[in-house]
């Protein structure tokens, strides 16, 4: 997978990129990362990217010509282009997945108060990390790469995503690793048994629990059997 990044801050980008598990997955050869300085689209002698909007009103808004000047090479070499923006389509689990199926993404950052609305012309996607609003695009860019690429084949084993947290629609069971006693806390002893399918309905159990206690409005959209809404009834759940 290729990605592509457009940026003023090309440095703040490309640090986390080189790092930890993305940085592996580019040593790997699984992903490509190229990050373009927005300003070299910039106008003038000063490489401005942005302006005071028409209208009047505070801030600047970034410019159209460095915008699409940056974003129709990256189209025209088939990349599907994705504007970060608050306004944009919500990342999750579904939305990570459907861009890791994508050969080549980029990703454009904006900064300031905000586009001049015109690039939305030739973007193919706008997406946002949350409700509410960061000084830039960067941050968000990176929440997004790094979820996408996690789930790029060769990046983590396959089966420590297929667990993940919404990936089944459930959060995840509780985990627990060495020592088997740590202060008074202990292991659920299930897990020290060697009974794997006793292992396998406890996790069940365990992360319907907790979807239960924090996020119940999630158990609306997941395939529940007879086991499942009696051990959720039991719970005080009457769907
Ligand atoms: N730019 C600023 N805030 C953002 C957000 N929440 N998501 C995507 N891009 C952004």
């Amino acid at each position: 997978m290729r990605i592509d990044v457009v940026t003023i801050f090309p440095d703040l980008v490309a640090g986390p990129l080189g790092t930890s598990i993305m940085g592996r997955a580019v040593e790997s050869g699984a992903v490509e990362f190229a990050v373009h300085d927005l300003r070299e689209h910039g106008i003038g002698r000063h490489r401005s990217v942005d302006d005071e909007p028409y209208g009047g009103g505070a801030g600047m808004v970034m410019r159209p010509e460095p915008l699409f000047g940056a974003v129709e090479p990256l189209r025209a070499a088939g990349a599907h282009v994705v504007l970060m923006d608050p306004a944009g389509e919500r990342l999750d689990d579904a939305l990570a997945r459907e861009l890791a199926e994508r050969p080549h993404l980029a990703l454009l950052c904006g900064r300031y108060e905000g586009y001049d609305d015109r690039i939305r012309s030739v973007v193919d996607q706008e997406v946002s990390i949350g409700d509410y609003v960061l000084t830039g695009g960067e941050l968000p860019a990176l929440v997004v790469i790094d979820a996408v690429v996690r789930l790029v084949p060769g990046v983590i084993q396959e089966a420590s995503h297929r667990g993940d947290s919404f990936a089944s629609g459930l959060l995840e069971y509780p985990q627990y690793t060495r020592p088997e006693t740590y202060r008074d806390l202990s292991v659920p002893p299930v897990l020290l048994s060697g009974h794997h399918g006793e292992v396998d309905a406890w996790r069940r159990r365990e992360a319907l629990r907790r979807t239960y206690e924090r996020r119940p409005d999630l158990l609306d959209h997941v395939e529940l059997d007879e086991a499942d809404r009696t051990f959720l009834r039991s719970l005080g759940f009457d769907g």
